[in-house]
């Protein structure tokens, strides 16, 4: 089942354009470590598999000009897309971008971009990064086409690289779900507070998010939000990474554990690094 809030998706309301700084969930973006993490372990994988990409899509970028800026020091790229389904995060990222001199000769496109329409047609790249836990939002088969979809849009010797929840970590060994969580957003015209409980389906490999933001007594918002969570390796008939990549056509997939992500209190305290290789 996938949950619709009016008729859509989630994401579609959830990631909805508006100001980045008033979201309740900014400091999800701004994670320095987090994102320097995922930076090194893309630049050693690409040391590992022995590439020099020069073509570079940042799919699900978010607002957050880091982990381009990060790249871009250490990469010789001739071009680059960042595209994401929230334009406010995509104008964000684009203005944070130029706000500094570009000194490097390199082609750049910020998009709005569904990744899961055929998005950039007829266009290729040597590395696809989809960080920051974006990957999973939808049911199984339209998270498997997205990750089909990357491997057409790969060169060969191309490096798609996926942050996702360690699935060990938070689901395996937790199955009755620990995470739940309340926080006061705004302190300052009567208590608006946010709470949210999270726990897992591991029959469906999904993480249900149930949450709710009230002032007083009354109820502003409420919802759900799914993400499909799935193991590195499972028994024979299950789903995984591992039978997913094989599926969609990657010859490996290696996965590494990303340091404890002490900067949020959520789901992405444990992230696992996933490199699927063309
Ligand atoms: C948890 S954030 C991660 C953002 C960024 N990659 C990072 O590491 O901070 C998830 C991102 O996925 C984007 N997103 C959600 N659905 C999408 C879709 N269908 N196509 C492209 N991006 C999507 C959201 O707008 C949001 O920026």
């Amino acid at each position: 089942m996938t949950h619709t809030t009016e008729g859509c998706h989630w994401t579609e309301k959830y990631y909805a354009p508006g100001d980045v700084r008033v979201r309740g969930d900014f400091e999800l973006y701004f994670q320095p470590k987090r994102i320097s993490a995922e930076v090194e372990q893309t630049l050693k994988s690409i040391t590992e598999y022995g590439t020099e990409p020069e073509t570079y899509l940042n799919l699900a970028c978010g607002p957050n000009v880091q982990c381009l800026r990060e790249l871009l020091e250490e990469l010789r790229l001739l071009r680059f897309v960042c595209g994401d389904l929230n334009p406010s995060f995509v104008s964000y990222l684009e203005e944070q971008f130029y706000q500094e001199p570009v000194t490097k000769d390199v082609i750049s496109n910020f998009l709005m971009i569904d990744m899961r329409e055929d998005f950039q047609p007829g266009e290729t790249f040597d590395l696809i990064s989809i960080y920051g836990n974006s990957f999973g939002f939808f049911d199984h088969t339209t998270n498997f086409n997205i990750l089909e979809r990357c491997y057409r849009k790969l060169n060969p010797k191309g490096l798609l690289v996926v942050t996702t929840v360690d699935f060990d970590h938070m689901c395996r060994f937790s199955p009755s779900n620990p995470l739940s969580w309340e926080n006061v957003l705004d302190s300052e015209e009567g208590e608006m507070v946010r709470q949210s409980v999270r726990y897992f389906l591991p029959k469906e490999n999904k993480s249900v998010c149930e949450y709710v933001t009230r002032q007083g007594s009354q109820i502003l918002e409420s919802g759900s939000r799914d993400l499909m969570i799935y193991p590195l390796k499972a028994p024979e008939g299950e789903v995984s990474l591992s039978t997913m990549a094989k599926q969609a056509g990657f010859s490996r997939l290696r996965a590494f554990n990303l340091p404890e992500n002490d900067q949020t209190f959520g789901l992405m305290r444990k992230l696992q690094f996933n490199v699927f290789e063309k």
